[in-house]
C-alpha cells in the first residue's frame, strides 16, 4: 500500500467535530428533561430534518417514543459546564433544568421543552426511529427553529460566531469553539471552476 503518512486508527467514529447539543423532552410524568448529545446532525433539507442517536438506556429515549417529539438546543461555549452536566446525570433521578439553572419553555409546535437561555432551539416531531446497535437513530422533522435576535444578521441569516456553538471531538473527548470563517460556501470554489475551464 502507498505510504500516505496516515495511520489507520481503526473503525472509529472519526467524523469530527460533531455538534454538542441538549435534547429537550417531557417524560411520561410531564417532567421537562435534557440530555447531552454529540451524535447529532442535519439529515434532510426538504422536509427539513435532523438526526440524533440515543442509547436505549437513556430516559430521553422513552420520552421521545411516547411523545413523538423532542427539541435540539444549542448551548454557547460559555454553557459548556451546564451542558456537560446534562450528560452526566439522568432525568430519572434529577431535575436537570433546575439543577443547571436553565429555564424550560414549552415548544409551540412540538410537545417538548426548549432551553430559554440558549441562543438556538429547534422543535422536532419524530419521523423515523431506526435501530442500529449501541445507539438508535431518531429522525426529527424540524417544525421551528428559534434563534435569539442578537445572533441574526439584518438579512435574517444566523451569525455562527454570535451563537458560539460547542463542537465535540470524539478523539480527545474535549469541547471546542469556532475559530472563524474560511470562505463562503458555493462561492470560494468558483475561482477553481474558472481555472479548470481555461
Ligand atoms: C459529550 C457527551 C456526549 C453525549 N452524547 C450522547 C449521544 O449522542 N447519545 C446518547 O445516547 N448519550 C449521549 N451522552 C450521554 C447522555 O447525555 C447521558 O447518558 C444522560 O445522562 C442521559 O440523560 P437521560 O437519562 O436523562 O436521558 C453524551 C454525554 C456527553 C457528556
Amino acid at each position: 500500500m502507498v505510504d500516505t503518512g496516515k495511520r489507520n486508527i481503526g473503525a472509529f467514529t472519526g467524523l469530527y467535530p460533531t455538534p454538542f447539543v441538549l435534547c429537550g423532552t417531557y417524560d411520561a410524568e410531564g417532567r421537562a428533561n435534557l440530555a447531552a448529545l454529540a451524535w447529532a446532525g442535519v439529515c434532510c433539507s426538504a422536509p427539513p430534518a435532523l438526526q440524533i442517536s440515543l442509547r436505549k438506556s437513556r430516559h430521553t429515549y422513552g420520552s421521545i417514543v411516547s411523545r413523538r417529539a423532542f427539541t435540539v438546543n444549542i448551548p454557547r461555549a460559555d454553557d459548556a459546564r451546564v451542558a456537560d452536566y446534562c450528560g452526566l446525570v439522568s432525568g430519572r433521578t434529577h431535575d436537570k433544568f433546575a439543577e443547571a439553572g436553565l429555564t424550560p419553555v414549552r415548544g409551540e409546535f412540538a410537545d417538548a421543552p426548549m432551553v430559554d437561555e440558549f441562543p438556538v432551539c429547534i422543535e422536532c416531531r419524530l419521523l423515523h426511529l431506526l435501530e442500529i446497535g449501541s445507539h438508535d437513530l431518531f429522525v426529527g422533522e424540524i417544525l421551528a427553529c428559534w434563534v435569539r435576535g442578537s445572533c441574526l444578521e439584518p438579512d435574517g441569516s444566523v451569525n455562527p460566531l454570535r451563537v458560539s456553538p460547542i463542537a465535540f471531538a470524539p478523539g480527545d473527548g474535549r469541547y471546542y469553539e469556532l475559530g472563524g470563517s474560511v470562505g463562503r460556501a458555493f462561492d470560494i470554489g468558483k475561482s477553481l471552476i474558472k481555472a479548470v475551464e481555461k
